[in-house]
């Protein structure tokens, strides 16, 4: 696992390709478990979190191969309905599965995802879901039983739209009898995708992207599908990040630019000078750049996946920036590695005031989750002499070669 050094003061010059999207291919990955038929997934990013997944699904029954970047799934062999506890403590994101499997076996045994460092995060949305649609669950002893004599499509008014909830009632829904309606639905970039992939096997989804998602239940789906994943977002906006806050340039390539308008608009507020083509980005940072607000919202707002990363550059901007995090209770966890880097940053609930300083200083500092972690390495950047990030493996659960990509891009960068 090692620790990631970095000496900062290098401006990032060059060209960046964007990876396979973490948040995509994730949940795509568990509703192959509504076909019986194979299937090959194009642009699979290699992520700790995706070999968990597939970890996960070969241990309920599914064959699966790597070729380079292509994932070859064979799912007609499931012979289980539960998920070991190990897989799901390893990763919350497991418990997509509970919808593809209820949808496919109406019955599926998962340990409770519990909470994380950046928040409680239950999945209270999700089985209210799956409840609307006629099953039955027990949580007892730490475990999540879930089974559904006949899943049928219901109306469900998401409180909150949730990502992972939208996503696992928009699996369940697909082999339900009748017709389901998500209201209040996510409608993040990867929703959209899950639908693409859901439809491409033959299911009847619409409406991702929009807050009214519609599916009509199928008694079976499945053919033999090829699909790619879209590129990564947040990995996108790291990078459009990463060349701002070295003052560099950076065009960053397989991207789709109106996933990160959020970003985009608010580098630009700060004065970056940013230019959008239909699949790629330029980025040229300033020796200067401004405060600026933020908010984190659910998509198109901007995303709590950017926070602690834009948090690294506003440590170095001209005046006092407030971030607002509307998101998860408890994703402030990088101000005090920031701070101990010579940022100015003050907590008070979900609100952080950064009074920008001239500079920042290298220091061992602790990623303490996956983004947390991002937002070092870009502080390590821009810093003053050398910084060490340990707790590298939260990087390496959702970057794909962070550090061999920043190397090419003239980071004095690297792993010990
Ligand atoms: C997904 C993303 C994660 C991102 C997040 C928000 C994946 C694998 N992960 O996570 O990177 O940060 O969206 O954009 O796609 N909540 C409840 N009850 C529920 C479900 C959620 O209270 O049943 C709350 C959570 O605690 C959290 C908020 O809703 O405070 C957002 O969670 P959600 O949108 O579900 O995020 P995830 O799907 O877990």
């Amino acid at each position: 696992m090692g620790k990631i050094v970095v000496s900062g003061g290098k401006k990032l010059e060059g060209e960046v390709t964007i990876s396979g999207a973490k948040n995509a291919i994730l949940p795509v990955l568990a509703a192959c478990l509504l076909s019986k038929r194979p299937l090959a997934l194009e642009r699979v990013p290699n992520l700790d979190d995706v070999f968990t997944m597939v970890r996960v699904l070969e241990s309920l029954g599914v064959r699966v191969n790597w070729k380079a970047q292509v994932l070859e799934i064979d799912p007609s062999g499931v012979y289980t309905d539960e998920v070991p506890p190990s897989l799901m403590q390893k990763m919350r994101a497991s418990s997509l599965v509970m919808g593809a499997m209820l949808g496919r076996f109406g019955k599926v045994r998962i340990s409770s995802p519990g909470g994380c460092v950046i928040g409680s995060r239950p999945i209270d949305l999700h089985l209210k879901g799956f409840r609307a649609m006629g099953t039955a669950i027990r949580e007892r002893h730490g475990f999540i039983e879930a089974e559904a004599k006949k899943l049928h499509g219901a109306e469900v008014h998401l409180d909150f739209p949730s990502v992972g909830a939208t996503e696992n009632i928009m699996m369940a829904a697909v082999m339900a009898q009748g017709t389901t309606i998500i209201r209040n639905a996510a409608r993040e970039p990867e929703i959209i995708d899950l639908q693409n992939f859901l439809n491409k096997l033959g299911a009847k989804v619409k409406g991702a992207g929009l807050n009214i998602i519609r599916i009509d239940g199928m008694q079976a789906i499945g053919r033999d599908v090829a699909y790619q994943v879209i590129p990564d977002r947040i990995e996108t906006g790291t990078f459009m990040v990463a060349a701002a806050i070295t003052g560099g340039s950076l065009l960053i390539k397989n991207t789709i630019p109106e996933h990160v308008e959020a970003v985009v608009a608010k580098l630009r507020e700060a004065g970056v000078k940013i230019e959008v083509e239909s699949d790629r980005i330029f980025v040229r940072g300033t020796p200067m750049w401004k405060a600026v607000d933020i908010q984190t919202l659910p998509f198109p707002g901007f995303p709590t996946d950017m926070q602690p990363q834009m948090m690294s550059f506003l440590s170095l901007a001209q005046g006092t920036s407030v971030i607002t995090e509307n998101i998860f209770e408890n994703r402030f966890r990088h101000v005090g590695e920031l701070r101990k880097m010579g940022a100015n940053i003050r907590t008070e609930g979900r609100t952080s005031i950064i009074r920008g300083v001239s500079q920042l200083s290298g220091s061992v500092v602790e990623a303490s989750d996956l983004r947390a972690g991002a937002a070092l390495v870009l502080a390590g950047l821009a810093a003053e002499g050398t910084t060490v990030i340990e707790g590298v493996y939260h990087i390496d659960r959702g970057y794909e070669d962070l550090v061999g990509k920043l190397r090419s891009l003239g980071a004095d960068i690297g792993r010990v």
